[in-house]
């Protein structure tokens, strides 16, 4: 082979090669590049290499001269290249430590709890009956949670052993009486004392009793109260209302029944029993309004009656997602939150 010829080839290789090498734009690219020119076995600079055993004996030495030449300058073009590309690479994952190819962190996103979504879900039943929410005070004084509501003060429901009785707030307010209120009723007689008949309100929120935890009982636990106060309301009024307050919540045919029991604020009372899926489950308390609760918000009790109830929040929660024990509402264990 003629010496020019060689030499010509040689050039157009190392063209080729430069051209490649900074052609290629990703790693991938690049090593394709590297295999076509640099290839160990079938590489172009091998293949050429071979013809260099062709050229004429007196043309040798300057063929290998050139030859190596060209071979270091491909060689030194894909250093090059190489070194760019992890140049560019280089500074995403150095200075942030961000890997894309990782994944992600998903959030745990959060939700109601369970007994939130209740009274919320109550409080859109009563709304449909006719029932605005009323709030009231959790630390009460002793004439809304105890006299207007017909509870004299020898009467046990006062006892220190059942109500948490606040020693600092009464010291601070000179001597009044405070305690956390033992029951929801005494927003009925804030709601009266404010509101002339009719009256259709419900109040949802906490109350507080000194009883020893089990599965049942907790000492802070939530009641729904109910007050309707109108000319000529009656039991059957109170019946309607909560059977038809029972079937949406349960979503299904819920019976009530009433056991005669005794409220100081009541007259008559009774205990309220659902029954949902066999079983008869006591959910509260209920009554006529007493006629000196009506006296005490300056109603007259011969121009208006009124239907009152009350009902524990845990329990028709529990009762309707088959929890066992109602502690799990106030552990905060996520596994058990989750479910809801
Ligand atoms: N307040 C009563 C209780 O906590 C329930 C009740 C409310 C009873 C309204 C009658 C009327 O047990």
């Amino acid at each position: 082979m003629a010496l020019v010829e060689f030499l010509a080839e040689l050039d157009q290789l190392a063209r080729a090669a430069t051209a490649a090498f900074a052609a290629a734009d990703n790693a991938g690219a690049l090593e394709s590049a590297r295999v076509e020119f640099l290839g160990v076995r079938n590489g172009r600079l091998k293949t050429v290499q071979k013809g260099l055993g062709k050229v004429d004996k007196t043309d040798k030495p300057t063929a290998g001269k050139r030859f190596n030449q060209v071979k270091r300058q491909i060689e030194a073009a894909y250093q090059a290249a190489a070194e760019s590309l992890a140049e560019t690479a280089a500074p995403i994952a150095d200075t942030t430590g961000f890997d894309p190819t990782i994944p992600g962190n998903r959030p745990r996103l959060g939700h109601l709890h369970p007994i939130t979504q209740t009274i919320e879900e109550i409080v859109d039943i009563m709304g449909r009956l006719g029932f605005t929410v009323a709030e009231g005070p959790e630390v009460e004084d002793q004439w809304h949670n105890f006299e207007a509501l017909n509870i004299p003060p020898e009467h046990p429901a006062r006892d220190p052993l059942d109500n948490f009785y606040l020693a600092t707030a009464e010291k601070a307010a000179g001597g009044k009486v405070w305690l956390l209120r033992s029951q929801t009723s005494t927003v009925q007689i804030r709601v009266m004392e404010k509101t002339a008949p009719p009256v259709r309100v419900i109040s949802l929120g906490r109350v507080y009793r000194p009883d020893t935890p089990d599965a049942t009982h907790v000492p802070m636990f939530h009641q729904i109260e109910g007050l309707l106060i109108d000319t000529h309301v009656t039991m059957a009024d109170l019946k309607s209302v909560l059977r038809l307050f029972g079937m949406s919540y349960f979503e299904d045919d819920v019976h009530i029944r009433f056991r005669p029991s005794f409220f100081p604020f009541t007259e008559p009372s009774v205990e309220i029993d659902m029954s949902w899926h066999g079983g008869w489950v006591e959910m509260g308390g209920a009554g006529m309004v007493d006629p000196n609760v009506l006296c005490a918000v300056g109603y007259d009790p011969e121009k208006v009656t009124g239907l009152a109830f009350g009902l524990g929040i845990e329990r028709m929660c529990a009762q309707r997602h088959g929890i066992t024990d109602i502690r799990e509402f106030f552990k905060n264990d996520v596994r058990f939150l989750q479910q809801f």
